[in-house]
């Protein structure tokens, strides 16, 4: 059986204070094994972002325990998270946060820049990592200038170009058409399939999350449900 690279064991979050807290998380146990693709699915504001943040390392939990690769994340040190976050972990977020002025190129290659890779190998890493997402023509064109899929891909690129073993998707498709959504979707379960990345896909789209391995309903802050490939409830 593959390992677990995630554990989450009862994680909660609360944003706000007193009268205006609000409980985004109550309870949430979650194992992401190695090499395997999941989908994280619910309504709006059931708590998926905040669920995919908090595995990924970007938010504490108020309560619960994360792990990573065995280890739990309150016993890393911040200089280990952040490597962990910038090389192990890829990001593929609705939003694109790309620089705009910044080229494509120097867009991709980023987290090789805070890993402290030299300018030789970052660029020849980058444009590799551009000609797999079938962008290399575009590598000196201002992020800005591109069309939606077009960024959605260099996010992408950016998102490979350390070799990572999880990405996290967040509605990675949710501001695409429907041809160029399947594209990206398509390169992400390519990435999945023949390198072995681990996938966490949050998504509103239920023909999405049918292509993930296993599903994860949440619903107000709980799990409600997880189906397999074969559609049977644990
Ligand atoms: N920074 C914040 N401050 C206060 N409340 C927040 C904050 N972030 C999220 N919430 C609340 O926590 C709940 C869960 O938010 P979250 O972003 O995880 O939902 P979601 O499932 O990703 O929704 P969507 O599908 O709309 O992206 C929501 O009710 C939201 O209003
Ligand atoms: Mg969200």
């Amino acid at each position: 059986m593959n390992s677990a690279v995630l554990v989450a064991n009862e994680i909660r979050k609360s944003y706000g204070h007193g009268s205006s807290r609000f409980d985004a998380l109550k309870g949430v146990s979650l194992r992401i094994l190695e090499g395997e693709s999941i989908a994280i699915v619910g309504k709006s504001g059931s708590g998926k972002s905040t669920l995919m943040h908090l595995l990924a390392l970007l938010d504490d939990p108020d309560g619960g325990q994360i792990l990573v690769e065995g280890s739990d994340a309150k016993t890393l040190s911040a200089r280990e998270i952040n490597r962990l976050r910038n090389q192990d972990f890829g990001f593929v977020f609705q939003q694109f946060f790309l620089t705009p002025n910044a080229t494509v190129l120097d867009n991709v290659v980023l987290p090789l820049k805070i890993a402290g890779v030299g300018p030789k190998e970052r660029n020849a890493r980058g444009m590799a990592a551009l000609e797999q997402l079938e962008l290399a023509d575009k590598a000196k064109s201002k992020a800005i200038n591109l069309s939606g899929g077009q960024k959605q891909r260099v996010v992408i690129a950016r998102a490979l170009v350390n070799n990572p073993k999880v990405i996290f998707a967040d509605e990675p498709t949710g501001n695409l058409d429907t041809a160029t959504g399947a594209v990206v979707e398509d390169i992400l379960f390519a990435l999945n399939k023949e390198k072995g990345i681990t996938l966490i896909i949050v998504t509103h789209d239920i023909e999405l999350a049918a292509r993930c391995d296993r599903r994860f309903f949440i619903r107000d802050g709980v799990e409600e449900t997880t189906t397999n490939v074969e559609g049977v409830t644990s």
